[in-house]
């Protein structure tokens, strides 16, 4: 905790040194708190863009950022899905802190209508710094939970969790909201529909063989009414399912909802033009802007003008799209003359989705060298991600750091640099990026980090100093599917626990300094610091899992199913249709 409070004091010493030449740079240094823009994509892979070296796709706008800024090359998430990665990300604590995980298969808030959600206890970014006069807004995807008692009570919403402006997607993409063939929801309700036909035609079935045989002796009417009204009642909960799915598809503004479902050919210009009234209306500054991408995430809805542009269909298509919007929102702080005023940051919330497939196409990311993808907790794949920062004239430009890092570390280093402190009445699990940043400090805090799978720990990663090595150890790991596959296809995502897993002793020891793809695991026989690697990260395990306290699990059973009171429905539930898009503003 030491150094966190000292580091505000050492942060005014560098930057200092780097404003020296600016008269009074020392002494105020709430002159020198810059706006801060945070672009998140969903689902990108860190193989998916050019400067972490796909070299057929084209993405020059974050290739820029990169090359005018630092380049984080192991940048970890939190988790390998939506929901606890962005809760992470948001309090700069491991999401089991915060309740943000299940036990026992939820990997994320399963509908809009749920009472789980982002707890008001914990503390984000965004509130810290509007309590410092920041602006705060977010646009684009939420999925950290909606309501908790009734269907407008907004417990969870962003606005009650420190962001003054919102405008997106409380729930999620999904492939459902277009009805696509990759279906989160729409297709397991089919299966149930499948099912209660074939169940009330067997009870049909055997009461009429009973009746023909003589064996049953009830009347034929009382029989025919209960099978029409079984039916009637498989019939409307099904195409009730269907009409919640994709009233789960909406969008507000602020507390209102302005459409739903979606008319996704417009989104992408709504999102746009949202950011650009944000930025100008806010230049005077200061102001914090999240701008959370519904890219690259399926059904990968992209702008008329990058369809087929790509060398790698859809996705690809999505990708560059995704990049030219980044492009867009970067010029828009350029015109208004606050890009040496703005940090940026550019990320995204987990490893891409190596299951999305269909027949022989790719709908998901590509995660490069590393092995594995979005939804496993321990393998590379799914956890590292891209991560950028950009500031002229303050963060070298062009610099590559392969120091491992956090998305967690954005917390307390945005929240220091707008002049903020991390709460000292909690665990907090980031650390203070901008020494390192600025090159000030050749390492990160982070010895060891810990790789979540919902609240089950199945790695951990340790930065031995003495050697320079990054060791990582893996007590759980995913069967894939089929075997050898390197991802569960046909199975959504891999599981976290259960038949699903394997447990390992002694654990699976990788030199990742050596080794990043985890191709090569050492045994005692082949590396003669084995033992003593795996006991001190067992050490460090046990260390970390002292800090921990009980929390109700958000995501857990009761919390995350669908309550109809909860639905957020902007006309007569279940026909939730609106467009009040142009009645804004
Ligand atoms: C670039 O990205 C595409 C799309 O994800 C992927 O198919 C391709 O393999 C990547 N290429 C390289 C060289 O990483
Ligand atoms: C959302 O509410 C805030 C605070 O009341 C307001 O400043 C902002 O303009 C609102 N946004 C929209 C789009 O109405
Ligand atoms: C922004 O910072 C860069 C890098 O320090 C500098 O070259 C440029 O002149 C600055 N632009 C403005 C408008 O101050
Ligand atoms: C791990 O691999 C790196 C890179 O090859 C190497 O420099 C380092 O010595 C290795 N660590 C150990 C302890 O063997």
């Amino acid at each position: 905790m030491l150094d966190r409070e000292h580091s505000w004091n050492w942060l005014s010493v560098a930057l200092c040194i780097l404003l020296a030449l600016k008269p009074s740079g020392c002494k105020d240094l709430s002159g020198s708190r810059p706006n801060i823009l945070l672009l998140m994509a969903d689902d990108l892979g860190i193989g998916d863009i050019g400067c972490y070296g796909n070299n057929t796709i084209r993405t020059p706008n974050i290739d820029r950022l990169a090359e005018d800024g630092v380049k984080l090359t192991q940048h970890i998430a939190a988790a390998p899905v939506c929901t606890p990665s962005r809760a992470a990300f948001l309090t700069g604590r491991y999401p089991l802190r915060s309740g943000m995980v299940s036990s026992g298969g939820n990997r994320v808030l399963q509908w809009a209508a749920v009472s789980g959600g982002l707890p008001k206890s914990e503390t984000t970014f965004a509130k810290i710094l509007k309590d410092e006069d920041y602006t705060t807004g977010l646009i684009g995807k939420w999925h950290l939970g909606l309501n908790c008692e009734s269907s407008s009570d907004h417990c969870h919403h962003p606005l009650n969790h420190g962001f003054d402006h919102f405008y997106g997607m409380p729930f999620s993409m999904m492939g459902d909201c277009l009805y696509w063939d990759i279906s989160e929801k729409r297709a397991g309700l089919e299966r149930k529909l499948n099912l209660c036909a074939q169940i009330l035609a067997l009870a049909i079935l055997t009461l009429a063989t009973g009746k023909l045989t003589g064996l049953v002796s009830v009347p034929w009417m009382p029989v025919v009414w209960s099978a029409m009204v079984a039916v009637l009642l498989c019939t409307i909960s099904h195409f009730t399912g269907t009409l919640i799915v994709h009233a789960d598809c909406f969008l507000m503004r602020n507390h209102s909802i302005t459409e739903q479902p979606m008319l996704f050919q417009r989104t992408t210009s709504l999102i746009l033009k949202e950011a650009a009234s944000f930025i100008k209306r806010n230049k005077r500054g200061p102001f914090l802007l999240f701008v959370s991408f519904l890219h690259v995430h399926v059904p990968l809805i992209t702008t008329e003008k990058s369809l087929g542009k790509s060398l790698h269909g859809l996705y690809g298509d999505n990708v560059e799209d995704m990049d030219w919007m980044v492009g867009q929102i970067l010029d828009t702080l350029n015109e208004e003359g606050l890009t040496n005023s703005t940090l940026v940051y550019f990320t995204s919330d987990h490893g891409g989705s190596l299951e999305s497939q269909l027949g022989n196409h790719q709908y998901g990311g590509w995660n490069g060298i590393y092995k594995g993808g979005k939804g496993m907790g321990g393998w590379e794949g799914g956890i590292r991600v891209p991560g950028i920062f950009r500031w002229p004239g303050v963060l070298p430009a062009g610099r590559v750091i392969d120091e491992p890092t956090s998305l967690m570390d954005v917390f307390p280093t945005v929240v220091q640099l707008g002049g903020g402190q991390v709460p000292q009445d909690r665990v907090t699990d980031g650390w203070d990026l901008t020494p390192l940043l600025l090159g000030a400090t050749i390492h990160s805090g982070h010895e060891f980090l810990m790789h979540y799978c919902e609240g089950f720990l199945h790695a951990a990663r340790w930065h031995q100093r003495s050697t320079g090595t990054i060791w990582k150890v893996h007590f759980v790991t995913p069967k894939f599917h089929p075997e050898g596959a390197g991802a569960c296809y046909g199975r959504g995502v891999c599981p976290c626990s259960g038949a699903g897993v394997v447990h390992h002793d002694p654990p699976v020891l990788f030199n990742l300094s050596r080794d990043p793809s985890e191709a090569h695991p050492l045994t005692p026989a082949t590396e003669p610091l084995f033992h003593q690697v795996v006991e001190r990260v067992a050490q460090a395990v046990e260390e970390h899992q002292r800090t921990l306290t009980p929390s109700s699990l958000q995501l857990d059973a009761l919390n995350n199913i669908w309550r109809p009171w909860l639905q957020p429905c902007c006309d007569v539930f279940p026909l939730c249709w609106c467009d009040r898009e142009d009645h804004q503003q």
